[in-house]
């Protein structure tokens, strides 16, 4: 693990959030999910389907109503245990858009004039709203009323958690001590190449998802590209998808044995395409059983994120009482 600067000591509390937005994928997997889950058995951990964000790029309600479900069971599915855990909707705790409020009072425009996702995003053919250019204070919002400390996300989202640094670090400076200074936290697999070997991502219609079966993760598999080497011909594992993605499967020793076949001319790259299918069907497979029963049951999931959200909503109304109070939105004692 890669980890950012230091945190404040004490009982550390673990937050992020993901938004609706779509199917999970490998890269969301191992750059996201995966260590979410693993680290609800280390610390206090809350995590949240942020459907306010999504609101930056979905104008259905049924997609934005329907959505929010589909990752609870998959975070469900993929092991997120809402005993250990405080898995919400974001939407449930209103009270974070007040707090997104009052950051922007304090920051400064060019803050986010700097952000390079909005940047990408508006390249990108997403409409320049005033909510998607003000998307890292909301952002900054979710971290902090929480009190989080640490903040684990991919590699593109570390701008966001310095730019939640940086109005931490006003917010204390002007009103008094009340948020700590939240630290990112980058998984390993910072990077996981998509069918075209550029990152895989939704928007580049490159991935390869986790709760494809059969004959559709079949087709996505055989469709990772490669060059044209001939069958019986060295292979360059360095240079090649299939080979990444095994090594997100595989232990060391394997990942050795697969490399030394690859340069011997002793698999090709059809071979190496079935072998990483069957991979990632034993390794998803228990995910999707557990998935197809908690699909059955819609009513315990919703009580899940309703029970969540109890329990977060209680953490940042004590937040907004300070904060409230230090700003000066509370009527002072008469007297
Ligand atoms: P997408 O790029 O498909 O829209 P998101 O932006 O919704 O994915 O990402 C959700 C989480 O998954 C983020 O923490 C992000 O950093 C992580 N993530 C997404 N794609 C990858 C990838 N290819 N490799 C590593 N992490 C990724
Ligand atoms: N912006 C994040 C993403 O696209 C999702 C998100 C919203 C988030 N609020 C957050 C992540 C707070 C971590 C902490 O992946």
């Amino acid at each position: 693990m890669d980890t950012g600067p230091q945190t404040p000591k004490g009982p550390k509390r673990i937050l992020s959030g993901v938004q609706p937005t779509g199917k999970l994928h490998l890269g969301n997997y191992f750059g996201a999910v995966k260590q979410h889950i693993a680290l609800q058995d280390e610390a206090e951990c809350f995590y949240f389907i942020a459907n306010y964000h999504a609101l930056t790029t979905i104008q259905s309600a049924r997609t934005l109503a329907d959505n929010p479900r589909d990752v609870a069971l998959d975070y469900l599915a993929l092991g997120l245990d809402p005993n250990k855990a405080t898995f919400f909707r974001q939407s449930d705790v209103p009270e974070v858009t007040e707090l997104a409020w009052i950051f922007s009072t304090i920051t400064n425009m060019g803050l986010l004039e700097r952000a390079v996702s909005y940047k990408e995003k508006v390249e990108k053919g997403i409409e320049a709203s005033v909510g998607l250019f003000t998307y890292p204070l909301l952002m900054a919002a979710d971290i902090l009323i929480y009190r989080s400390h640490v903040v684990p996300v991919g590699k593109d989202q570390v701008q966001h958690i310095e730019m939640t640094q940086d109005i931490a670090g006003k917010f204390n400076r002007a009103y008094g001590d009340i948020f700590p200074i939240p630290d990112f936290r980058l998984d390993k697999e910072a990077k996981v190449p998509g069918t075209d070997g550029q990152k895989m991502s939704k928007s580049y219609g490159n991935t390869i998802e986790i709760f494809a079966e059969g004959k559709s993760l079949e087709k996505t598999v055989m469709g990772i590209k490669t060059d044209s080497t001939p069958l019986g011909q060295p292979l360059d594992p360095d240079k090649c998808n299939v080979f990444a993605l095994h090594g997100l499967f595989t232990t060391a020793e394997e990942k050795a044995a697969l490399a030394a076949d690859y340069r011997a001319g002793r698999i090709g790259y059809g071979q190496a395409k079935k072998l990483l299918k069957a991979r990632i069907d034993t390794f998803f497979g228990p995910a999707r059983e557990k998935r197809k029963q908690l699909a059955q049951d819609l009513a315990y999931v919703e009580d899940v994120l309703r029970q969540g959200a109890k329990r977060a909503r209680a953490e940042a109304e004590k937040t907004m009482e300070l904060v409230r109070e230090a700003v000066g939105l509370l009527p002072r004692p008469v007297g």
